[in-house]
């Protein structure tokens, strides 16, 4: 039954091919994708690499394997192409914390600010469409560098990034106040008592941490940049602090080192149940029957 089972996944990996190329698809997955679909993807990344890749594809069809924030950035880059996303509801507790009429209501209530305002890309359209301009956590501190020297920021959605933005830049911002519930789960005392099981790993984390525990971090920096520091590490044994979806992809490219997941205090995996949402099986009925789509 159980090899029954993996023959399935097998077929089904490779119908999943099989339809990318009569459709002329390209599949683009996240960091913290299921390993099937990772391993299934022609770029595996985070949101400011995904985004490059929907930009420059030739391809007729974009099958996102990601939440729907990071799809629907794929079909503004690419009005003309199909964006499919295995499934709909696959959304983001970041971009939920900062609703477009919220947004609007709050600009306006503050128009005497004239507020520049720097969206995280974790964000819906509507909220993008508000927006002087977007950052990725790869760029958030270049982008700010970059904003004019004369305005108020507001920064939405996510305050860890924002305010761990702030640090590096030293550029004061007013900070949404939006959290991932991934990301928060992970603690000082948790991060705390596998530095002491492990006191050789170096701890990477993700900026959407909390305060306290980027405070506890040797590196602090997106997903695609923890893969280039695991990689550039001399540490054989390395402290993860984000998504545990990522370490698929660590130990497939770094198989010499051991990733150990970041804890939290709690029983919580640390798996994003949205970003868990898509599935192989999802992923090969989406192509096949070309929806959902982002409109
Ligand atoms: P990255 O852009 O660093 O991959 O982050 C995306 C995300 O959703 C983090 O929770
Ligand atoms: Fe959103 Fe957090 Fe999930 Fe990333 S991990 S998609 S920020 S809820």
């Amino acid at each position: 039954m159980v090899g029954a089972g993996i023959n399935f996944g097998v077929d089904l990996a490779k119908e999943l091919q099989q339809l990318k190329r009569e459709r002329n698809a390209i599949i683009l997955a996240h960091n913290y994708q299921v390993p099937e679909l990772q391993d299934a993807a022609d770029f595996v990344g985070d949101s400011l690499g995904l985004s490059y890749q929907a930009a420059k594809t030739s391809a007729d069809v974009i099958l996102f394997c990601g939440v729907h924030f990071m799809a629907e950035t794929a079909k503004i880059i690419n009005p003309d192409k199909r964006v499919i996303l295995p499934d709909l509801d696959a959304g983001c507790s970041l971009s939920e914390s900062c609703p477009p009429e919220k947004l609007a209501q709050f600009l306006n209530e503050h128009g005497d600010k004239n507020y520049y305002v720097i969206a995280y890309i974790n964000c819906s359209v509507g909220v993008k469409a508000q927006a002087d301009v977007i950052c990725t956590s790869g760029n958030a501190d270049k982008i700010v560098r970059a904003a004019p020297a004369d305005r108020n920021i507001l920064f939405v959605p996510d305050q860890n990034l924002g305010a761990w933005v702030m640090e590096r830049t030293g550029r004061k911002m007013d900070l949404w106040q939006g959290t991932c519930y991934v990301h928060v789960e992970f603690t000082a005392r948790s991060i705390n008592r596998i530095r002491e099981e492990y006191p050789d790993a170096p701890v990477v984390a993700h900026p959407e941490c909390t305060y306290a525990v980027r405070m506890l971090a040797d590196e602090v920096c997106s997903t695609e940049k923890m893969v280039t520091f695991c990689r550039e590490s001399p540490a054989h044994e390395i402290i993860v602090v984000t998504e545990a979806g990522l370490l698929h992809r660590l130990s497939k490219e770094i198989p010499d080192k051991t990733f150990i997941p970041g804890p939290t205090d709690t029983c919580f995996c640390g798996e994003c149940r949205f970003m868990k949402m898509n599935s192989l099986e999802k992923a090969h009925d989406a192509l096949l029957n070309m929806e959902p789509e982002i409109i």
